[in-house]
């Protein structure tokens, strides 16, 4: 099998990368040439465990390879993948299609007959038909085929989600897509993966119901936390309980400063976009969008009111900017909200972060850059803890106390024991354990 992967972001670079792990041939394809000679050179833009390791192995068993030349890359494919962004429009939430339409019209002048075209990027119900009437419109004579197959990588564990995943779902509604989608996966029949044919609409939706679904969850116990702040009682233990229940699951049930990252918020909003438009709002997801706005920057105000009510002039420690760890990702990262907010009260901020430093360093401003936690502690008034990095698990508590001004911590992760810390003299507080 061939296979060729228009576009080299997240999504596209793993699934090739994965899929040439399977066997196939796989080329990737990108308009940013500079991006292209990175790749060749081995260079991964992205920060992804184990990723580049995948490429180099898969390169040089020559299954792998990079390219700016769409045309060449697409001929003698069984599949050509989409896998280009789609960005939330400005102004309307919708997603924008643009680069999905242009990579169909480009495939569909340079592919062969029957290909079988597939968008892996995270399309608007309805996508997946207006890419059949391009191909259609575009080489009437071609017999292009249609699928749609969304991925549901997680940033940080992306190379075990594909290879290991719950499920593949693909939308095809042709004998010739369904053979060559079902060829492509066969790898995952050995491991009993269950793989889902639908029609194209229900598999776009599918990948909007399952983020947004996850995305409500998380915001649900966000709320209980603050609940639980009011009424004295512990997240953990609530959660732990209710996730028990095999109904409910114990996962995406931890409380924090609002979910960020490329898709939960993007997809989120999208689909109320969607509903809306079809006349069939998505009430919950609307106001799930809402809450986990006004959540992060309300971790600014909890932060203040936690160092007595005044930050002006006072120095705040912040480890953690990505929006989780092992990604040096920052888009909609609470950070982005609870940086400025803090600034804006008169904080002056010192922060860390693994591996987010750099992307971070051009989307906020002011803030002095640190090499390891301890280094951004020092003369600080308070520790913030923003992201669960493994670095920040188990950090020396008597050197933090020794280091800041005050002892001082708000971890808006609960990765410390509320009752250890109060023990060790910290003036502690967390997510929804504050009783
Ligand atoms: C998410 C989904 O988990 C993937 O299944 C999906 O494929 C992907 O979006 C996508 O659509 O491409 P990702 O954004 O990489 O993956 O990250 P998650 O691990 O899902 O975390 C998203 C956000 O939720 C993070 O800000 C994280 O801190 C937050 N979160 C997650 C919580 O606050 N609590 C939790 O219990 C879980």
């Amino acid at each position: 099998m061939r296979i060729a992967m228009i576009g080299t972001g997240y999504v596209g670079l793993v699934s090739g990368a994965c899929f040439s792990e399977f066997g196939t041939e796989v080329v990737c394809v990108d308009r940013d040439a500079n991006k292209i000679e990175r790749l060749n050179d081995g260079q991964i833009p992205i920060f992804e465990p184990g990723l580049e390791d995948l490429v180099a192995r898969n390169e040089s068993a020559g299954r792998l390879s990079f390219t700016t030349d769409m045309k060449a890359a697409v001929q003698g494919c069984d599949a050509v993948f989409i896998a280009v962004g789609t960005p939330s429009r400005r102004g309307d939430g919708h997603a924008d299609l643009t680069y999905v339409y242009d990579a169909a019209r480009e495939i569909a002048a340079a592919a062969d007959p029957e290909t079988v075209v597939v968008t892996k990027s995270t399309v608007p119900v309805g996508t997946g038909r207006e890419v059949e009437q391009i191909l259609q419109e575009t080489a009437p004579d071609k017999r292009l085929q249609v699928a749609s197959n969304p991925e549901f990588l997680r940033e940080g564990s992306a190379i075990g989600d594909f290879m290991r995943p719950d499920r593949v779902i693909i939308g095809a509604e042709t004998q010739r897509a369904q053979t060559v989608l079902r060829a492509l996966y066969r790898p995952l029949y050995l491991i009993e993966t269950p793989i889902i044919f639908t029609s194209l609409e229900t598999s776009e939706l599918t990948k909007y119901a399952a983020n947004a679904f996850l995305a409500t969850k998380i915001t649900f116990i966000n709320e209980i936390a603050d609940l639980c702040e009011a009424v004295g009682a512990d997240v953990h233990d609530v959660a732990r309980g209710m996730g028990l229940d095999g109904r409910i699951g114990r996962k995406f049930l931890h409380a924090g400063p609002g979910y960020g990252g490329s898709c939960f918020p993007k997809d989120t909003l999208a689909l109320t976009r969607t509903a809306q438009q079809a006349g069939s709002p998505t009430r919950i997801v609307e106001t799930v969008v809402d809450v986990n706005d006004r959540r992060k920057s309300a971790m600014a105000d909890k932060i203040i009111a936690h160092m007595g009510g005044d930050v002006a002039g006072k120095t705040v420690a912040l480890l953690g900017v990505t929006f989780k760890p092992n990604t040096d990702d920052m888009r909609e990262s609470p950070s982005l909200a609870v940086v400025p907010a803090l600034q804006q009260a008169g904080a002056r901020v010192r922060a860390h972060d693994p591996e987010g430093m750099q992307a971070a360093q051009e989307l906020l401003s002011d803030v002095t850059w640190c090499q390891e936690p301890y280094e951004a502690m020092q003369g600080a008034d308070a520790l913030v803890i923003l992201t669960e990095w493994n670095q920040f698990r188990n950090l020396n508590l008597s050197r933090i106390k020794e280091t800041l001004n005050a002892p001082t911590v708000v971890d808006l992760r609960n990765i410390y024991d509320p009752t250890e810390m109060w023990e060790q003299g910290f003036h502690y507080t967390c997510i929804g354990r504050a009783f």
